[in-house]
């Protein structure tokens, strides 16, 4: 098989109708949060590594029934939760299992959180699709109610739900307590340049491209944009966005299936050595040059130079993956009358870049 976009074109569709039909369109909101889930060792430092990589501070710690998290806000972002389980099961335990990954066998940027209106419609719609939530019920506090769904086969991402009775932007749950961690912020300026979470990158493989990108169309009032094929590199990046919100949803894929390391490319071998899962997150970035330089300065080693140019409306640059969370920083610069959202040479640079990832 070999992937193109005319059945992909004719499913989007599709899925636009069914959901004005079933009453869903309208209902799913903006990105609030990403949860990242951590091994327990290594729960203080990824949040610390967050800290000293982003223009992200700490705005709330505490500690659950199931879990201990740390959030990381900054001003028109969503936000990003550091978290690390301390009882029950991993519902994400199986699908993290690959030749690479296995070893941190409870690390996953592990689920999407949109805000919803009315999250007992919601739900009740989605359930009569057949959608599959972890929990029977949402889970109430004084803020807000909360569901998500189970992983996803397709790309091993879940989609939350949270409906805010207050004003938002506040997770602890119902007897949580606060934790007290020993972590602050470093005092360095160029942090300041990096601001909102601009998009993700999810990479899934050759076969389930189209699945994966009609699922979460299907889960949120989002709309497949557009697809950049390199076919030098077996890669597809493909977008999707929603019309009122900035965050944008990008799922990375082969072109054709994996056959080997060499022949299939960097995309494919990605999700050969770790699964499906997410790759990059991306942070908008003011004075770029200067940010990249001081953030390899303080130790941040890249996959890359940066690449692009004022002329071509973008400059991007990838970092080394965490050794704690496993993700790569992608830092994008977005020049002033540029429309597009990604460019040809870009990506394919950037693609080309990940080939150095284990
Ligand atoms: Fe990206």
């Amino acid at each position: 098989m070999k992937n193109d976009d005319g059945a992909l074109l004719r499913e989007a569709s599709r899925v636009l109708e069914e959901r004005k039909d079933s009453g869903l369109e309208g209902l799913v909101g903006g990105l609030e949060c990403v949860i990242i889930n951590t091994q327990p060792e290594r729960f203080e430092a990824s949040a610390l590594e967050l800290l000293s990589t982003t223009g992200h501070e700490i705005s709330d710690a505490f500690d659950d029934s199931d879990s201990r998290s740390i959030v990381l806000s900054r001003k028109d972002s969503a936000d990003l939760i550091v978290r690390a389980r301390t009882a029950g099961e991993n519902p994400f335990a199986a699908i993290n299992i690959h030749p690479r990954s296995k070893s941190m066998p409870d690390t996953r940027l592990e689920t999407f959180v949109f805000e919803v209106h009315d999250l007992a419609r919601f739900t009740e719609i989605q359930r009569k699709r057949g959608v599959r939530f972890l929990t029977e019920n949402a889970r109430e506090s004084r803020d807000y109610a909360f569901i998500q769904t189970a992983p996803s086969r397709f790309t091993g991402n879940s989609i939350g739900y949270i409906e805010w009775k207050g004003k938002g932007r506040s997770y602890a749950s119902a007897g949580s307590r606060p934790l007290s961690v020993g972590l602050a912020k470093p005092a360095w300026s160029h942090l300041g340049n990096i601001m909102e979470l601009d998009h993700t990158a999810t990479r899934v493989t050759a076969e389930d491209r189209d699945p994966a990108i009609l699922e979460f169309m299907e889960l949120t009032n989002y709309c497949f944009d557009f697809a950049i094929y390199v076919e030098s590199l077996n890669s597809i990046t493909n977008v999707a966005r929603h019309p009122d919100h900035g965050f944008a949803m990008v799922f990375t894929s082969g072109i054709s299936p994996y056959v080997n390391d060499d022949a299939s490319g960097p995309t494919e071998k990605f999700t050969h050595n770790y699964g499906a899962r997410v790759h990059h997150m991306a942070f908008r970035t003011e004075k770029i040059e200067d940010t990249f330089t001081a953030l390899a300065a303080h130790g941040m080693e890249f996959l890359v130079e940066l690449v692009g140019s004022p002329d071509e409306g973008l400059k991007q640059t990838f970092s080394q993956p965490s050794r704690n969370t496993i993700l790569v920083n992608e830092y994008i610069h977005r020049y002033g009358d540029f429309k597009g959202f990604f460019t040809k040479s870009n990506v394919t640079s950037l693609t080309a870049a990940t080939a150095m990832q284990d």
